[in-house]
């Protein structure tokens, strides 16, 4: 049976947080050993905001070098940078003529970029899924893991290929989501009834990768939750579903086990051991990450080898599709 392909990416908009760690990059190396794995960091993407250059290319080099401190092998699975392969802006220009206006103006998340980008609502925020779904059809891809604010994309992307398919014939895979039961949604600490965003003005809201143990703990000392005082899930009672969410993708631990090792306790003990356990899953992480940043030849040979491989990729779909619109192919 052929191998499956997975692809996902993050943004370099910004140091990663814990909610790209859980919802996504954490789940991705359990697919390496037996899928044809994927992995960018898509840079072409967090332009649709605008980005100091320096700090961009900073990123991009961090973010490569997260995947792997986060246990993505480049032995194992192909790493690369979104805009060393030009196919994903061509594939982008052509699925932009397959998909409709009204589609792109329900994504929630054009819409709530839109608000907090009011002076710069930019044709390229308005197309970002499109692009979106040309890095996945890109590879044909299976299964994308990703947490649950990119299911809409996902959706989308499905659209688009069964249109392009039902025009034409089949051409593209038709990819699923794969969002993980614990930590597929985490939220901010500072308003949790707000997704986590690496990009949130109020540095508290959320925990970087790279933040050290005084800091961690000190968020989630600070953490917003109710006036109750028993640890344990409610309804209303988001900054405590929120931590022992967090606490439990840490630790490995199910809601009894945590309600039970907080039984007479209050919120103060809970919060402080759920900062230790995220400074301690963080720590192993921190310490690869700032070996590879010492070593940024090794980080752009992995780039040019990724960039190769799926440009090859890449190149298969693109020359099918550019001969099913009708294109003379480069003579
Ligand atoms: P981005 O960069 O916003 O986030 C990267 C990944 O992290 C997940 N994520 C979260 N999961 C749980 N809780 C949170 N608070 C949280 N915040 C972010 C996201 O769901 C995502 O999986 N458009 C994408 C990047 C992208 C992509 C792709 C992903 C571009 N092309 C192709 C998959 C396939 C984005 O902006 O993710």
């Amino acid at each position: 049976m052929d191998k499956k392909t997975i692809f996902s990416g993050v943004q370099p908009s910004g140091i990663l947080t814990i909610g790209n760690y859980l919802g996504a990059i954490k789940n991705w190396g359990a697919f390496q050993e037996e899928c044809n794995c994927i992995f960018c960091v898509v840079d072409q993407h967090a332009i649709t905001v605008r980005q100091v250059p320096a700090d961009l290319r900073r990123r991009t080099y961090e973010t490569l070098a997260i995947y792997i401190a986060c246990g993505i092998d480049p032995e194992k699975s192909t790493l690369f940078v979104q805009s060393h392969v030009s196919g994903h802006a061509e594939l982008a220009w052509a699925l932009n003529c397959f998909t409709m206006y009204g589609e792109l103006s329900r994504m929630t998340q054009f819409k709530d970029k839109s608000k907090k980008n009011a002076d710069n609502i930019n044709a390229g925020l308005f197309t970002y899924p499109v692009l979106m779904a040309s890095d996945i059809l890109l590879y044909q891809t299976d299964l994308v893991p990703v947490g649950q604010d990119q299911m809409q994309h996902i959706e989308l992307a499905r659209d688009i290929a069964n249109r392009f398919n039902t025009v034409f014939s089949p051409t593209f895979t038709v990819p699923e989501g794969f969002i993980p039961k614990t930590g597929a949604r985490v939220m901010s600490l500072s308003e949790p009834t707000k997704k986590m965003s690496k990009s949130d003005e109020n540095v508290n809201g959320f925990v970087s990768l790279l933040d050290d143990k005084d800091t961690i703990i000190r968020k989630f000392k600070r953490a917003v939750t109710d006036s109750d005082t028993v640890v344990c899930r409610g309804d209303e009672k988001y900054g405590i579903n929120n931590l022992m969410n967090i606490y439990s993708c840490f630790t490995g631990k199910t809601d009894e086990e945590i309600v039970r090792e907080f039984e007479g306790k209050g919120y103060g003990d809970f919060k402080l051991a759920v900062g230790e356990a995220v400074a301690d899953g963080l720590a192993p992480i921190q310490a690869e990450f700032n070996k590879l940043m010492a070593d940024k030849s090794y980080l752009e040979a992995i780039m040019k080898n990724g960039a190769d491989t799926a440009n090859r990729m890449a190149q298969k779909t693109l020359s099918k599709v550019y001969r099913k619109l009708g294109f003379v192919g480069r003579l």
